[in-house]
């Protein structure tokens, strides 16, 4: 796992850009996996500025988003697969029907996941995955006690979680309790993790995430068993490591050419 502690949002979200910039030139096919919610929207925001100025395209891309409120109708706001439209997709050259999501309102919930495993299987695996990380650990919406090598398929949401996310919806009882999500063994499948994380709240869990035991109780601490994880913080997020000094000399001293 990489651990590389930057200046702020908007370096993180540069950086992040840079990784799908590279990936998508060297292969312009690829498959991304895309995170809702605070984290990412820099990375979305610089992503779009990118491909204004000519450099990025997604034309030949697909995109799997990592979960999805259940029972959310279509027209909601806060539907992830209408939220990623908002703040990338409509934004860039996707293709029609490149970006999919989880079916949060299949009638048969386990189907739809089963069918969601397969398409991304279909497409290849993913290529990156962006994430982010909840104030309890959880990576998608696999929250503490999900099984590390777990799939799609339908979770609860902790009352922790429903009140983080509250902010997005008009009462905090708006916030449904059901959810879709990629699995931790879905999301380990993907050959390159990529967590971004800002703020003095997300400290705790980073910090359980990179130097915690690996746990179904930290669910994200399932990403120290993959191969290639890169894991982007500003000064907060990174407030409680213990080796926060080692993991800034090791970035001040890497290699240009290593890469992310
Ligand atoms: C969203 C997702 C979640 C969020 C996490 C952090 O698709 O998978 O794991 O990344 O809840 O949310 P923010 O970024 O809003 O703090």
């Amino acid at each position: 796992m990489e651990v590389v502690i930057l200046s702020g949002a908007d370096e993180i979200a540069s950086l992040a850009a840079d990784v799908f910039v590279a990936l998508l030139s060297r292969k312009p096919d690829a498959v991304v996996g895309l995170a809702t919610g605070s984290s990412p929207l820099g990375v979305y925001a610089s992503l779009i500025e990118r491909h204004s100025a000519g450099d990025v395209s997604f034309v030949g891309v697909k995109a799997f988003l990592l979960d999805e409120y259940v029972g959310l109708p279509a027209e909601h706001p806060q539907r992830y697969r209408s939220v990623i439209g908002e703040v990338i997709e409509q934004h860039v050259d996707f293709a029609p029907g490149a970006v999919r999501g989880p079916d949060g309102n299949a009638a048969d919930l386990p189907a739809a996941c089963a069918r969601y495993e397969a398409a991304i299987a279909a497409a290849g695996g993913v290529d990156v995955q962006l994430l982010g990380i909840g104030t309890d650990g959880h990576v998608g919406f696999n929250e503490p006690g999900s099984s590390l090598s777990s799939r799609t398929r339908v979770k609860t949401l902790t009352s922790q979680t429903r009140a983080d996310n509250a902010r997005f919806f008009p009462a905090a009882a708006d916030v449904p309790r059901h959810v879709l999500t990629q699995g931790l063994g879905t999301i380990s499948d993907a050959r390159h993790l990529l967590l971004v994380a800002t703020g003095l709240g997300k400290a705790a869990a980073v910090r359980a995430m990179v130097e915690g035991p690996v746990s179904a109780f930290c669910p994200a601490s399932v990403l120290q068993l993959h191969q290639h994880v890169t894991v982007l913080l500003d000064d907060d997020a990174a407030s409680s490591l213990a080796l926060g000094d080692y993991y800034r000399e090791t970035y001040a001293h890497k290699p240009a050419w290593q890469g992310l």
